[in-house]
């Protein structure tokens, strides 16, 4: 019986033909509309793209009749993933058997005798009559039974029914280490969500799962022997009035950790979609929520509490021998938990500020005979791999643990750059490469104000996908230590899974192919025209993708009785429009060059790929108020305000949506560049105020305070950039208003016409801070 789908199934499976279709053709326009007809392509279904596709002639009709056939329990269990991922995505109830006596139909075998390339590798033949996926490997086999389900292609309900292309595919990963990090730390993640991740990156045929269980923030891992480490460890009290009960006053903790069972049982749900988890204990730093639970393992011995601040903080483990029997007692029982080689003991960020402050400490490093703290962190890390070794695994850490000396076995995570990654492979380290400039989850993936908090420093999807993890500088016979890559999203800004959705896909699938498929067939407008199916997957799947990537986004400028409106999308799709209000469909105006539009104008925008909108129509008002204002997000930020931009939320209310800002946490300050004043009498304001909950270390001193000459401070407007003249000053209250924001209002005596406006606020206002809603010019001079 073949079952009926849901009709949002339904669409979305008819969609997903009608852009298989298109994705052999270029990424314009031109190609939209006509492609209901065409045969779809089954190169174009696959990402990560495969070592070798040959399209053949014909299909193979699928139905829940359809015999699936696997001989033994590990072929068995590749086929089940593949019939269970049909099933959701397709509607398909397959029925997976030994095909004892049955002739036709899908076979999935393991021969363990040929050689297929690997054990990761493994190859597909699809024929009218027959299907065969082979491998030498349950690994190998279980990537093939995913390319064999991406490969599907119809819809159960309609004529024709689900079928899969004929092709000829054989296939093997470029990399050994195809890797996501997941911080559980600074915010957690249920079981079910956790399980919901691997299932994706397995979709994705990534194979290491970083999990980064220990911060300042969290200890979110149960250790028998010491059980403080998750329960005091493992909660914080949110900073400002997200840690407060609005009714009662009282404190809100933010707890979570994981149970032993629920690691274990984690830890098996990956090896079934051969995934090795690779746990991350945080040493020497990061160790506030330990030293927390145990303060006894701090260097001052006071009593700190889990830290609710994002940042660089100081806390370091003491180098006492009880802690590191501690420690060595915490990995004792990580090893039982966690089978993979590799274990991560962190290594980054550990100022040493603490240490060199402490008598006991530096006593110790002259009886160990260290110059430094440099070398007393070596030692420290060089101890923990010993303890390791023992045991038969394999430490790794990130770049700094380079500093006075790597560990004799230790792998290396590149990711202030791709130097230290560098640097190991000459020292003949094994490296894996995740630069957070080019592979950091938590940056911003486009400059929509539709993005949530994070890093506006982007990290682009295509930034992700041309990333080269073999440095074309290394030399030929030290390339073999790069063991792979892998993006990594830490999770400060990322409260809810919904956003940890957001920043991982459609980002994943970029890495997944930078990981997989071979340098000379990685194609960046190829997997753009691939792109639309995927994503049309991960709906399939459950999963919530980032639809900013698909927007439309809208840079407007202002003329006498006009305005000229420049479209874009952020990844290039071609981008069609109406100006009556109404949808925008694959029939309308294509976007070629800015609009000059009489005001006011409605502009509904949306970027297509083969006849299809790839995310709903951005609807666009323009009038002579509204092109007055400017957001934060449309504002610049200041020179020199260090380089921090980021992209922050309110503290409350302590459930559901909350304000973002976007700011410069060093210097509070917004640029509106070449802001036109003609006619403007005033200017009006709205900031909110958000909790100051950053550590900075040693850029603590890069701070900057405009010096207050009120109360509590003030706004200055300054025009002609951030060193010209105040045309405004507006003095701020004592707090904002009930709802959390102020509106100010000042008039404004600018200097020229069309001038570089700076907006400051000034004073040292920690705890918190003030930050910029929206500026709003008011007309009130009459034009010339
Ligand atoms: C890191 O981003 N601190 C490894």
């Amino acid at each position: 019986m073949i079952r009926a789908c849901s009709p949002l199934l339904r669409t979305l499976l008819i969609g997903l033909a009608v852009l298989l279709a298109a994705a052999c053709g270029p990424l314009d326009a031109a190609s939209a509309g006509a492609e209901e007809t065409a045969v779809p392509d089954p190169a174009a279904a696959l990402v990560p793209a495969p070592v070798s596709l040959r399209a053949g002639d014909g299909r193979f009709a699928l139905s829940a009749a359809t015999p699936v056939h696997a001989e033994g329990a590990d072929a068995a269990a590749a086929a089940r993933h593949f019939a269970a991922y049909a099933a959701r995505s397709h509607g398909l109830a397959l029925e997976v058997g030994s095909g004892q006596g049955r002739a036709g139909g899908i076979r999935f075998d393991i021969d363990a005798g040929a050689d297929f390339g690997g054990p990761e590798a493994y190859a597909i033949e699809v024929a009218p009559e027959t299907v065969r996926v082979s491998a030498a490997d349950p690994r190998g086999l279980f990537y093939g039974a995913v390319t064999l389900w991406q490969l599907l292609q119809g819809d159960a309900d309609r004529t024709g029914g689900v079928a899969l292309p004929a092709v000829r595919i054989q296939d093997a990963p470029r990399f050994g280490w195809r890797g996501f990090m997941l911080d559980s730390a600074r915010h957690f993640q249920s079981v079910e969500e956790i399980k919901q991740l691997l299932d994706a990156m397995a979709r994705h045929k990534l194979n290491v799962f970083h999990w980064h269980l220990t911060d300042d923030q969290g200890w979110r891992i149960e250790i028998r022997r010491y059980p403080r480490l998750a329960e005091v460890g493992g909660c914080r009290i949110p900073a400002g009035d997200g840690g407060v009960d609005p009714g009662t006053g009282a404190p809100v903790p933010y707890c979570g950790y994981y149970t032993q069972a629920q690691i274990r049982d984690i830890v098996a749900y990956a090896a079934e979609r051969h995934i090795t988890v690779v746990p991350e204990i945080d040493v020497p730093g990061h160790a506030q929520a330990a030293v927390a639970a145990y303060p006894e393992l701090g260097v001052t011995g006071e009593q700190v509490e889990v830290l609710n601040e994002w940042g660089v903080n100081q806390t370091l483990f003491n180098v006492e021998e009880s802690t590191f029997e501690f420690l060595e007692n915490v990995l004792a029982e990580v090893v039982e938990l966690f089978p993979g080689t590799y274990i991560h003991v962190g290594g980054d960020e550990a100022v040493k500020d603490q240490w060199q402050a402490s008598e006991r400490v530096q006593a110790r490093m002259r009886e160990l005979g260290l110059a430094d703290e440099a070398a007393l962190q070596s030692h420290f890390i060089k101890r923990m791999e010993r303890f390791l070794v023992a045991r038969g695994r394999r430490l790794i850490g990130w770049d700094e643990i380079l500093e006075g000396g790597l560990p004799p076995e230790a792998t290396v995570m590149s990711w202030r750059g791709i130097e230290g990654g560098i640097e190991a492979a000459r020292q003949g380290h094994d490296v894996v490469m995740t630069p957070s400039s080019e592979l950091y989850l938590d940056y911003l993936q486009t400059d929509s104000p539709n993005e949530p908090p994070g890093r506006p420093a982007m990290v682009t999807l295509e930034q992700v996908y041309r990333f080269e993890p073999v440095p074309p500088g290394l030399e030929a016979e030290r390339r073999m230590h790069v063991l792979g890559v892998q993006a990594n999203l830490w999770t400060e800004h990322a409260r809810t899974f919904e956003r940890v959705q957001h920043h991982v896909f459609p980002r994943l699938a970029a890495l997944a192919e930078t990981a997989w498929t071979p340098a000379d067939r990685r194609e960046y407008d190829g997997f753009l025209r691939r792109l639309p199916a995927q994503m049309q997957r991960y709906r399939a799947m459950g999963i919530e993708p980032a639809t900013t990537p698909f927007e439309v986004l809208a840079d407007a400028t202002r003329n006498r009785g006009s305005v000229t409106v420049a479209l874009r999308n952020p990844l290039g799709y071609p981008v069609r429009y109406t100006l009556d209000g109404s949808e925008p469909g694959p029939g309308s105006a294509i976007y070629r060059a800015p609009l000059d539009l009489a005001l006011p104008a409605t502009v509904r925008a949306a970027a297509f790929h083969g006849g299809v909108a790839l995310a709903p129509a951005a609807t666009h008002v323009f009038d002579d108020a509204s092109l007055l204002v400017r957001t934060d997000e449309q504002l610049g930020t200041c020179p020199d305000t260090g380089r921090l931009l980021l992209r922050l939320e309110d503290d409350g209310p302590l459930h559901g949506e909350r304000a973002i800002f976007n700011v410069t946490i060093f210097y509070p300050c917004w640029l509106w560049p070449e802001a036109d004043l003609e006619g403007i009498a005033a200017l009006e304001v709205r900031a909110g105020r958000i909790p100051y909950y950053f550590q900075l270390a040693h850029d603590e001193p890069n701070r900057k305070f405009l010096p207050a000459s009120t109360a509590h401070g003030e706004l200055v407007v300054q025009s002609g950039g951030c060193q010209g003249p105040r045309v405004a000053t507006l003095p701020l209250p004592a707090k904002p208003d009930a709802d959390g924001f102020i509106t100010l209002r000042a008039p404004l005596t600018p200097t020229a016409d069309r001038t570089d406006l700076c907006l400051t606020f000034t004073g040292d206002t920690r705890p918190t801070m003030w930050v910029l809603d929206r500026v709003r010019l008011l007309p009130g001079r009459p034009r010339p």
